[in-house]
């Protein structure tokens, strides 16, 4: 007897703990299968399968260790739609809580489903997942980066017919994980970000370097007029993530990077505002921006259901 997986166990596994683990080629490819599944199955209902349900039989464990609305409901949408399933575990009702080890439930749910999608603090953790899983596994958001939220966001500037190389896409707040998966995409995909944040809340430095590294320009700046002067994409987050303190002193410091309409009017007329949500409207972004015509947050929303779909795809070695 050992303790390695039955033999049947799917050949291929890629993992997508990041968007480099899928690079440039395989991201475009994942886009374009999302916009041409999407269009297809235009007016049904959100549970029917896609005409070919290319993953008829297989089931996504899902692993949340923080809370979520959009990573859960699309994740299990784009399941059902690709003709399979999803099983939700959290930390409160499974024995993740009671001190089990995340190795021991990635072996576990390696033999119970067919991918593994987790939600986590720590990114150590979700790396310790994939070294132990025999099964795909996909990062639904860490402290250190969000890549599934970028897909969904990729798609949706690409919707609003704008071209991603030499795309100038401005970040204002904190420099937190969803920025640091921008910048990665940045480094893949050709475009450039600008960054205002106060000092002191900058991204992390590995992303910046990758971005440029990649020939994207990268300008941090803490003065939010210069990086929204000309920009095509405007991008705000939360200035509290999941599990840091609520700090005055942070927000704070964060008031002078609020999206509002004054800021929107120094972009590009046509340029579009992005929120991953939750938001915090009055906070990071005001009323006005937030419900206001340039505002596409609630389709970049939907498009996390067409995002994972492809991701879920890559996964499975059906796409790039
Ligand atoms: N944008 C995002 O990841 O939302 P949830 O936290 O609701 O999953
Ligand atoms: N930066 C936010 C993203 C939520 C989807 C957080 O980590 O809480």
């Amino acid at each position: 007897m050992t303790n390695e997986p039955p033999l049947e166990v799917a050949p291929l596994i890629r993992s997508f703990l990041d968007l480099s683990d899928a690079g440039g080629h395989a991201i475009a490819a994942m886009i374009n299968d999302a916009q041409d599944r999407k269009m297809a199955r235009r007016g049904w209902p959100m549970g029917k399968p896609d005409i070919d349900q290319p993953l008829a039989g297989r089931v996504l464990a899902m692993v949340f260790e923080k809370s979520s609305t959009r990573t859960r409901v699309s994740f299990d949408v784009a399941m059902r739609q690709l003709g399979g399933s999803a099983i939700l575990l959290d930390a409160s009702t499974s024995q993740l809580g009671r001190g089990e080890s995340i190795a021991d439930t990635a072996r576990v749910l390696s033999r119970m489903a067919d991918a593994i999608m987790v939600r986590t603090d720590d990114h150590s953790k979700i790396e310790e997942v994939a070294h132990h899983a025999h099964v795909p596994v996909i990062n639904g958001l860490t402290d250190l980066s969000h890549p599934c939220q970028i897909v969904a966001d990729l798609l949706t500037v690409i919707e609003h017919r704008k071209a991603l190389p030499g795309l100038e896409l401005a970040w204002f707040g904190d420099g937190n994980n969803v920025l640091n998966s921008i910048l990665e995409a940045a480094a893949l995909m050709k475009f450039n970000v600008r960054v205002a944040t106060p000092q002191g809340y900058e991204p992390n430095p590995q992303f910046v370097k990758m971005a440029r590294d990649a020939g994207s320009t990268v300008t941090l700046t803490t003065d939010a007029a210069e990086a929204a002067r000309d920009a095509d994409v405007l991008v705000t987050d939360t200035w509290i993530s999941m599990g840091q303190e609520h700090a005055e002193e942070k927000l704070a410091a964060m008031e002078p990077f609020r999206v509002d309409s004054a800021l929107m009017a120094k972009a590009k007329r046509d340029a579009i505002f992005l929120h991953c949500l939750p938001a915090h409207v009055g906070d990071e972004v005001s009323a006005e921006v937030f419900e206001g015509p340039q505002s596409v947050v609630f389709d970049e929303a939907e498009n996390r259901i067409h995002a994972q779909k492809s991701i879920l795809l890559w996964c499975f070695g059906l796409i790039g």
